[in-house]
């Protein structure tokens, strides 16, 4: 702790302890100010408010620096595994080889869904956006695996917490599988997490699916680069749906669908949209003009960041992934192209140079999926995949926390003030 902060109001001088991280700007400790003055302090968006202590994950927007236990995103994504990193927000530490090949097998095991949980997909309409089909078959999950919703139990949430990160591949594969009419796979546990998830999408059962590993590895890797990101909005909702003693598979359900939005999660599909239908060089002039048009809504998606000010790391290891895969594959997307280009001009533009936008993880993701297979609509499934591991880890994080607290924000009121009701016939 250091000097308290010092403020005054009318006429009361209050002072509030600041409370410091192992890094990163110092917190005022306001819970106590609406008790002391009588008022609540205005944060919409939550732009200046901390909402929870955290040990998990850790960003500078300044410098663009993104931590996970304290080890940055770049080493993580070059040098390890999604199940590594998985096992790590989990538990604190990376695993010993041990414990690796223990974490692997749990989650391995838990990768088959209930039987009957197939029957979900088939009351939704085949065109159905497989983020709604998410929404709802994951929210599910808590009517069939009643042993593992204890939340005061332990053994119970880290069961729980197993199932999710093992299922959600099964789950996203079958929303694919459903939406293009071809039967469900079952899972493979001689595969890796990402290769399983592969084959569950693009295999057959006529035939053996053969994972191509530079794929099965840059999926990987965007998955790593996914997994977790400190109190982002569907984290955030995750942990307020949490706090009220909701069960984890009701809360995971709320955070897909906050990531569902076009500002978030449901950024990469819109990337994608929008640099297919900028489709040539010559017309990213006229795009960057509308987004900086301020009687036009257009924005450059997979552009700015409420927290990065700076280049968004895990968007710098995603151009170089791009290269990588489209170049494996053989494939050759004048998307790349116009995306390149189209950073290089707005990077430039002073517009965008003074409200500091870079790309961010959404801006390069789109174009690697697009390459693998993927449709855009599955764009959003893939980060809910990657982020579960987060949720969950956070999800447990406030469970455990002794401040933990139902979540409640207060509002600054301007409706209409107590007035009398009057009848039908007299309006
Ligand atoms: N294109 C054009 N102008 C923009 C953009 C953009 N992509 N992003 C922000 N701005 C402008 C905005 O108009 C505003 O201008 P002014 O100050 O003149 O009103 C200023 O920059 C600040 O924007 P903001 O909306 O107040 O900032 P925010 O922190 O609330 O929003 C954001 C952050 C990510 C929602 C926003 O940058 C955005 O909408 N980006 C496009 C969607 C996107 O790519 N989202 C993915 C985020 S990363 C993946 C994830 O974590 O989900």
């Amino acid at each position: 702790m250091t000097d308290n902060a010092k403020l005054s109001i009318g006429d009361k001088s209050l002072e509030y302890p600041v409370l410091k991280g192992t890094v990163g700007p110092e917190v005022v400790d306001i819970r106590k100010f609406y008790g002391q003055s009588g008022r609540f302090t205005y944060d919409p968006g939550f732009t200046s408010t901390a909402s929870c202590e955290s040990k998990i994950t850790y960003i500078d927007g300044d410098q663009g620096v993104l931590l996970h236990r304290g080890y940055p995103i770049e080493q993580l994504s070059e040098e390890s595994s999604f199940m590594e990193v998985a096992y790590l927000l989990l538990h604190g530490e990376l695993p010993n080889p041990d414990q690796h090949d223990d974490f692997v097998r749990t989650i391995t095991r838990h990768t088959m869904v209930h039987e009957q949980l197939a029957m979900f997909y088939r009351g939704f309409r085949r065109d159905a956006h497989p983020m709604a089909i998410m929404c709802g078959v994951v929210g599910a999950l808590s009517a069939f695996y009643h042993d593992s919703t204890d939340i005061d139990d332990p053994a119970q949430r880290m069961i729980a917490s197993h199932r999710l990160i093992a299922k959600m591949p099964t789950i996203a594969a079958m929303a694919y599988k459903y939406a293009v009419g071809q039967p469900f796979l079952h899972p493979d546990n001689s595969l890796s997490y990402t290769g399983n998830f592969l084959r569950m999408t693009f295999g057959v059962p006529a035939e053996p699916y053969e994972v191509n590993p530079v794929v099965e590895k840059a999926l990987d890797r965007i998955f790593i680069l996914h997994a977790d990101h400190e109190q982002n909005a569907s984290t955030s909702t995750v942990r307020l749906a949490g706090s009220s003693g909701a069960n984890p598979f009701a809360c995971i359900a709320a955070g897909i669908a906050c990531l569902w939005g076009p500002a978030h999660g449901g950024a990469n599909e819109a990337a994608l949209n929008m640099l297919r239908e900028i489709g040539r060089p010559e017309r990213i002039p006229e795009y960057i003009a509308r987004a900086k048009d301020k009687n036009d809504p257009f924005r450059l998606m997979g552009f700015g960041h409420r927290v990065y000010k700076n280049y968004d790391p895990r968007a710098t290891v995603m151009q170089k992934t791009v290269r990588e895969v489209l170049g494996a594959l053989g494939v050759d997307d004048p998307v790349f192209e116009v995306a390149l280009r189209l950073e290089e001009l707005a990077l430039s533009d002073d517009y965008f140079a003074e409200k500091k936008l870079f790309p961010n993880v959404d801006f390069y993701s789109g174009i690697i999926l697009s390459a693998i297979g993927f449709p855009t609509t599955m764009f959003t499934v893939l980060f809910a995949l990657a982020r579960t591991v987060g949720w969950v880890a956070q999800w447990n994080e406030m469970i455990e926390d002794p401040e933990q607290k139902i979540g409640r924000p207060r509002q600054l009121y301007t409706g209409a003030t107590a007035r009398d009701y009057i009848p039908l016939d007299k309006r």
